[in-house]
């Protein structure tokens, strides 16, 4: 049994083994189309991931751009247990992971020639000072690279009312203890940030029967296994949770409707301090 901390009471996904191991399938799933396109990386930088889990994006960036010093933060101890152990497995070379609140990140100004954050934003209430906490350690110059969703973009072909109840759901969480709108944001917040040359490229996920690939079936498998474990939280919140688990169960069946497609809009973030 998962031991809950005061730091994961309203984190969503929780810090079990299986969550940690997800994450670290996610990575996999999205590392060509968008953990590593475009990265202006050169062998001896160093680059922080804040938020970084259970080492899983830093384990991908690691493998394409051997030679980056790398360091990684996170509020919960047990991710960085995990990812010590998943970037040691990897032979990445020593990694300089700490457990902190990344509104006080425990480096000297001008630290880091990049930052990377993926799926951070979306959980944090206020991610105005952690953006400038990150400008301040990054040297003038350095990047910040952020990737993220949003919680009302998720679209399913044929349409359900039970899945907008659950969607409505992730939605109502998020907008209460996170950002549910992260991806949507990201532009003006890193301006506001003090961020210069900001960029901000809608990604989107579009998947349908019919592609020649099985693609909507990974994507729908891989979104149900990031939600199916939230329901305790949103049947929590008030929801009934029949109807949730029906609205995961259409999720789970478009891939075998003759018209089903889902769409998902993914923002990445490129700005430079
Ligand atoms: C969805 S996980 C993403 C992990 C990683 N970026 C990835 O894509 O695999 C979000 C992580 O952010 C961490 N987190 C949330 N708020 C934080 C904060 N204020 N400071 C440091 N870490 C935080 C959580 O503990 C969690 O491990």
């Amino acid at each position: 049994m998962d031991q809950q901390s005061p730091s994961d009471a309203r984190y969503l996904h929780g810090y079990s083994a299986e969550e940690q191991a997800r994450l670290v399938e996610q990575a996999e799933y999205w590392r060509e189309g968008l953990i590593l396109p475009d990265l202006p990386y050169i062998a001896g930088e160093r680059l922080l991931d804040v938020g970084c889990g259970s080492g899983a994006v830093l384990g991908v960036i690691n493998s394409a751009f051997p030679g980056l010093q790398l360091a990684g933060i996170d509020r919960e101890p047990r991710q960085i247990e995990a990812a010590s152990r998943h970037l040691a497995a990897l032979g990445a070379p020593s990694v300089d992971l700490r457990v902190g609140d990344a509104n006080r990140l425990p480096w000297a100004q001008g630290s880091f020639d990049h930052a990377y954050l993926m799926w951070f934003v979306e959980h944090v209430r206020g991610i105005e000072p952690i953006l400038r906490e990150i400008r301040r350690v990054l040297r003038p110059g350095g990047t910040i690279t952020i990737n993220e969703t949003e919680y009302e973009s998720y679209h399913v072909w044929p349409e359900h009312e039970d899945w907008e109840y659950l969607e409505g759901a992730m939605f109502r969480h998020f907008q209460a203890h996170g950002e549910a709108h992260a991806g949507r944001r990201l532009g003006p917040l890193l301006v506001e940030a003090g961020f210069s040359r900001v960029s901000n490229r809608l990604v989107g996920a579009h998947f349908f029967v019919g592609s020649g690939d099985d693609s909507l079936a990974r994507h729908t498998r891989y979104t149900a296994d990031y939600i199916e474990p939230a329901i305790p939280e949103f049947v929590a919140m008030g929801y009934d949770e029949s109807r949730l688990r029906r609205g995961l169960g259409h999720l789970l069946a478009i891939h075998a409707d003759p018209h089903g497609a889902f769409t998902q809009l993914v923002y990445r973030a490129r700005a430079w301090a």
